[in-house]
């Protein structure tokens, strides 16, 4: 079955294609292409995602990236079939009338797009519902909507936490157009999912999935990129942060600065993040009497902010791996390209001796692979999805 996936959640447009086949108890897999176009240099400049602009860069880029993907995906080698004329121009003129009154600058490149006629050898298309910002939500949604009508194809929706468990089940060593098959965790799982949106333990069984522990306010990402702010860093702040740690590290400079370790011994499996940009805002105001930093100080704090992060994230992992009995540690969102992070997670797998799937670090932020692979797999569970499509921004994982 060869699977499209379209995810544009937050500021990241991203497509996918893949082909998946059963292999007895197995799921095989092969990755025709994946293309991830990023919006965070236009974000920068407000420090964070700005909603409209990310929902107007989605609705421009979306359909070129489309053209890409088929092009690098070889597709072109499929016998040809193409929408017949009268249901092109019946499609496009509903297009016109019922989405580009919301979505001007999608619907503009979808008629502009002559390729869109020739009908690729696709059998799904999968989009992100949720959760994540609506107004980028409803443009993958309403591009997966007409490309299902025009195409004469299934659209399934996806939830994007589900998407970030998934994505640590491929082996990106394998080369892209080569058949693999996709790890099998053993269950109960854990699953830590840390991204700018969310920060969330998962317990993962033959049911489906249960949030047993979340932030009671910011994600680690957001408090990665509101520290980052504070610091002068731009955003995406993470990379910055870790960057300034490592510098850290290296030179043996530590903080005189000693920050929260937030609820870290709240005997419940929440976290709080929001308290931990506070004390930073505090101790930048002190340290910069005179309106400047000086870079080791900086350096230090980045390596504190980064300590107290990872202390309470793998404090709050431990107790739920004992919770739940898991058998496998996952975890993925953004916030786990940091390598401090991913050696943490290693650690506790060698501790409690249970494997460990993470992403690749390129996996390991928002794509389209993670969406595609997540229809694959409720496909190869035989779940029905049969809802109307419909932006979810605060959808939550739950049974299958
Ligand atoms: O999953 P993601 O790409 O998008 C969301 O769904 O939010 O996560 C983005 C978040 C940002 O907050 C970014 O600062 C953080 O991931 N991030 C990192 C690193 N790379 C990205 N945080 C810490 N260390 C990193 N190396
Ligand atoms: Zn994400």
């Amino acid at each position: 079955m060869t699977i499209l996936g379209i995810e544009t959640s937050c500021d990241e447009t991203a497509l996918a294609l893949i082909e998946t086949r059963p292999a007895g108890h197995e799921l095989e897999v092969r990755v025709g292409a994946s293309l991830v176009h990023s919006q965070a240099d236009l974000h920068s400049a407000y420090g964070g995602v700005f909603p409209t602009l990310a929902k107007r860069e989605h609705g421009r880029n979306l359909i070129p990236l489309l053209h890409r993907l088929l092009v690098k995906a070889a597709l072109a080698e499929a016998p040809d079939r193409f929408v017949d004329d009268e249901r092109y121009a019946s499609a496009m003129s509903r297009f016109n009338s019922e989405f580009a009154p919301q979505n001007p600058d999608l619907c503009d490149s979808f008629s502009g797009a002559a390729f869109l006629k020739r009908i690729p050898p696709i059998d799904m298309i999968a989009v992100t519902e949720g959760p994540g910002l609506e107004p980028a939500l409803w443009v993958g949604i309403t591009a997966a909507r007409m490309l299902g009508e025009l195409w004469q194809m299934p659209v399934v929706p996806v939830n994007h936490m589900e998407g970030h468990i998934v994505g640590s089940l491929l082996d990106e060593t394998v080369p892209t157009g080569a058949w693999q098959t996709l790890k099998k965790p053993a269950l109960p799982a854990i699953a830590l999912l840390v991204s700018g949106g969310h920060t969330e333990l998962v317990k993962v069984s033959e049911h489906g999935y249960a949030v047993i522990g979340e932030t009671l306010d910011d994600a680690a990402g957001e408090a990665y990129d509101k520290v980052a702010r504070l610091l002068g860093l731009p955003y995406p702040g993470g990379p910055h942060i870790s960057m300034l740690a490592k510098q850290a590290e290296d030179a043996g400079i530590r903080s005189s600065v000693k920050l929260p370790r937030p609820m870290k011994s709240s005997g419940d499996l929440n976290f709080s993040f929001a308290g931990l940009k506070t004390a930073v805002l505090y101790a930048v105001r002190t340290a910069s009497s005179d309106g400047s930093l000086a870079e080791d100080w900086k350096r230090g704090l980045a390596r504190e902010f980064e300590d107290a992060v990872a202390e309470t994230l793998t404090a709050k992992v431990r107790a739920a791996i004992e919770l739940a009995g898991a058998r496998t540690l996952i975890a993925g969102g953004g916030v786990m390209a940091n390598t401090r992070l991913r050696h943490e997670c290693l650690d506790i797998g060698a501790e409690y001796g249970i494997p460990v799937l993470l992403p690749s670090q390129r996996l390991s932020g928002d794509n389209a692979l993670m969406i595609a692979l997540a229809a694959g797999l409720d496909h190869s569970r035989h779940i029905q999805v049969q809802r109307t499509l419909k932006a979810d921004g605060t959808k939550r994982l739950g049974p299958f």
